[in-house]
């Protein structure tokens, strides 16, 4: 039994010696076999994986998808400058900056300004945490898949979830939400803004005033269309907002942007149980992020330095080029966009144009074809990311997202370009 194993181990060492004389990055040199010998007496029981002796592989793809958006080369140069200590006072110095950068995209002058270490889920599930507690009751606009994945959040922690649930695409009256809120009175109402599963760009103007008549919070996902769409965070009352790194700011995913004001954090920091995440807590991160006025920031968690630098160098991109000039270009670009699809014979999801998302604009599925078979074909021969639909909106919608960076009359050609292909190439319905 032992012989046996003894036998498959060395066979195996063998053929991962041939694999590693064959890899261009190892080279035929004797120091391979040298080290495969050292390896075959070693105390490991797994061995390395072939995988693993080969080098990183990354295609160029044009993500002309809802996200993550290609990027632009001084952010990805900025992502690999060197690492410092996360509680280095030049970590602390470009994070106090990011604090700025993301209180100019938010249109805020709060303080309790941070960006969650995590991809835009953080922060769905940091606002939710801290400002809910078990048993209180929320209420969640569900246009789509990002409501619902809030309401799943909120019930998860065992909040009192109510939902208000439109078809993808839908949305809502001020006072269809105002009824709900007297109805069910929560302590939150969540609402997206940029509605990506169904290109959906909701208005927000006069829901800030209805949530504070009602002692509510109002939380805001803006996760898909910061720097594409209007947003003002304090003009619009909103109480919690965030976004995430990698759709129009152009970042590489994984770091968040959120943003808490007076009424928020009176509400966060006066509740009677802990919050249930710890990584999550805003006790600990307004501290490590310098917003809670103590001069010691305590190590709580080492958060991602090179995504910082890269989310950094975003903001400084959205900075200099200037808000209002980041959403005009995108309005122009999609309306650009919209006409080439039209002028294709495909439909657009969404037919008000006014409550379109600059951002992502998604297509009605074009009878008789097969999206899957579409979005494949783009792939392979355009070398291509769209998307299909995400949940509710699944099998409804093709999405194509243009934005930051890739917001380009000319992307959108490139675009038209590959969708008109598709159409003329993949076979019509055989039904
Ligand atoms: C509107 C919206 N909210 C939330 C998310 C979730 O963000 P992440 O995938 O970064 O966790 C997305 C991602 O596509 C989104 O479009």
């Amino acid at each position: 039994m032992m012989q046996r194993a003894l036998f498959s181990r060395s066979v195996l060492l063998a053929q991962q010696a041939a694999a590693a004389l064959d890899s261009p990055l190892v080279g035929k040199s004797a120091s391979v076999m040298q080290r495969m010998d050292h390896r075959s007496m070693s105390s490991v029981t797994i061995p390395p994986p072939a995988c693993m002796l080969r080098p990183l592989e990354v295609p160029m793809r044009y993500l002309f998808g809802p996200g993550p958006s290609n990027v632009p080369p001084r952010v990805l140069a900025s992502g690999s400058r060197p690492i410092i200590g996360h509680l280095h006072p030049e970590m602390y110095e470009i994070m106090n900056d990011i604090k700025k950068g993301i209180q100019y995209a938010f249109q805020t002058e709060n303080n309790m300004t941070i960006a969650m270490s995590g991809s835009g889920h953080a922060a769905m599930e940091c606002a939710v945490f801290n400002v809910v507690e078990p048993g209180e009751s929320v209420l969640v606009a569900v246009n789509g898949i990002w409501g619902e994945r809030v309401a799943e959040i909120a019930e998860r922690m065992g909040a009192n979830v109510h939902t208000i649930v439109k078809a993808p695409g839908g949305y809502y009256t001020k006072e269809e939400i105002e009824q709900a809120i007297e109805k069910h009175k929560p302590v939150l109402f969540f609402l997206t803004h940029g509605e990506s599963s169904a290109g959906l760009c909701h208005p927000v103007d006069g829901i800030g005033d209805i949530c504070r008549k009602n002692n509510c919070l109002f939380l805001v996902d803006t996760v898909a269309s910061l720097g594409a769409a209007p947003i003002f965070m304090d003009k619009q009352k909103i109480d919690i907002l965030y976004t995430g790194s990698q759709k129009a700011l152009n970042a590489p995913p994984g770091t968040a942007p959120i943003s808490f004001n007076d009424r928020a954090c009176y509400k966060m920091f006066n509740r009677k149980t802990k919050p249930i995440s710890y990584l999550f807590d805003m006790t600990h991160l307004s501290n490590y992020w310098g917003c809670d006025g103590n001069t010691v920031r305590a190590y709580h968690h080492t958060g991602p330095v090179s995504g910082f630098f890269a989310l950094r160098e975003s903001l400084a991109i959205l900075a200099e080029k200037g808000l209002e000039e980041s959403w005009r270009k995108h309005k122009e670009v999609a309306a650009y966009l919209y006409k080439g699809l039209e002028d294709l014979g495909l439909k657009l999801f969404i037919p008000d144009r006014d409550l379109r998302l600059p951002s992502v604009t998604t297509i009605a599925i074009p009878e008789g074809y097969d999206w899957r078979e579409m979005l494949g074909y783009i792939m392979k021969h355009h070398q291509m990311e769209m998307t299909g639909g995400l949940g509710p909106s699944i099998g409804m919608v093709m999405r194509i997202g243009l934005m930051g960076y890739n917001c380009e009359k000319t992307n959108a050609d490139k675009a038209l370009h590959a969708l008109a292909d598709a159409l003329k190439n993949c076979k019509k319905s055989k039904a």
